[in-house]
């Protein structure tokens, strides 16, 4: 890892995040970094005064425990203001069109986390604002979720550059993340999903070319033993996601994919248990996993603090 830079030095002024497709290995580890220092230092008035007089707004489309307060939280600590606007109570849910919202709340605020329902949203909202845009979470991505997964690893494994992540589930939003951050830290990438619902074709290829850049690799298997075997850290996700059409087809496939003690055996002795959260006990994971020695759930839930600290420092902040 290299070391601390300060805000500009990063070179990301002014970048959103709408995936990670669009970061190198180093901006990303630069970030990492940053959110690890920031952990250990808090209160410094470094970090508290990095935005101050600045304003972040925050558009709901979906439900939201962690993402909404984390980044309201994270927005207060460095020393802006966040305005959160309601989806239904905005004008967006009268129809006001994406183009045009962009462009009006680019005039009051300096950036915008949103989390939408439609991929193609947020990128239009990217297009038309002039100012940073946050993807807070879509159908195809979750980027800071898995920055924040990327921090508990380096935590608790000690090293990601080589380290072994086995997603074993539904091959959605969380899947694809994993596999294009594993792919740009030299991480070996297994996803275990029923065929059906593989991630995206295009997406597997992306990641496994960014993978042969940085030693890593991404696999997709249907093998849930196979994905978890040796791993360092074995993560799932809810087998229906927000939006998603729920059919009992889906769940009876995604049933043999519960990450159990039994699943989690075939792991190394020490891997650890990620889950985004919220998670439905008994069914993508069993009670026992979730609430054991192995599971940094709720780590991992307060680092999305600290990365999403670091990337507005680090985009926003002009010292
Ligand atoms: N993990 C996550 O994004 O949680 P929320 O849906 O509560 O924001």
């Amino acid at each position: 890892m290299v070391e601390r830079l300060l805000a500009n030095e990063a070179g990301l002024q002014g970048r959103s995040v709408v995936s990670l497709k669009d970061w190198s290995p180093t901006e990303i580890k630069q970030v990492l970094m940053t959110a690890k220092w920031m952990k250990s230092n808090p209160k410094i008035a470094e970090i508290q005064y990095a935005l101050k007089g600045k304003s972040v707004a925050m558009i709901f489309e979906l439900p939201s425990t962690r993402t909404r307060v984390s980044f309201q939280v994270a927005i207060q600590s460095l020393g802006a203001a966040p305005v959160i606007l309601d989806w239904q109570d905005s004008q967006l849910g009268r129809g006001e069109p994406i183009e045009d919202t962009a462009r009006v709340l680019s005039r009051y605020v300096e950036a915008l986390v949103v989390r939408a329902r439609s991929h193609e949203m947020v990128q239009t909202l990217q297009k038309w604002a002039t100012i940073p845009v946050f993807n807070a979470l879509t159908d195809q991505a979750h980027p800071f979720q898995v920055l924040a997964d990327a921090l508990t690893i380096w935590e608790h494994v000690g090293y990601l550059s080589g380290s072994k992540l086995a997603y074993v589930g539904d091959g959605n939003n969380m899947a694809n993340s994993y596999m294009i951050i594993g792919a740009k830290l030299g991480m070996h990438v297994r996803i275990a999903c029923p065929e059906k619902w593989w991630p995206a074709q295009g997406v597997i290829a992306y990641a496994q070319q960014e993978a042969e850049m940085t030693g890593g690799s991404v696999q997709v298997m249907t093998d849930p033993e196979q994905a978890v075997f040796g791993a360092d850290a074995v993560a799932t996700d809810v087998f229906v996601s927000m939006g998603d059409e729920d059919t009992a087809e889906k769940r009876s496939q995604l049933n043999a994919y519960q990450v159990n003690s039994q699943l989690m055996a075939k792991a190394k002795a020490q891997a650890i248990f990620l889950h985004c959260l919220p998670a439905h006990r008994g069914e993508e994971v069993s009670e026992d996993v979730l609430e054991g020695p192995q599971s940094v759930v709720f780590d991992e839930a307060e680092n999305r603090l600290h990365v999403q600290k670091s990337v507005l420092y680090h985009t926003l902040s002009e010292f």
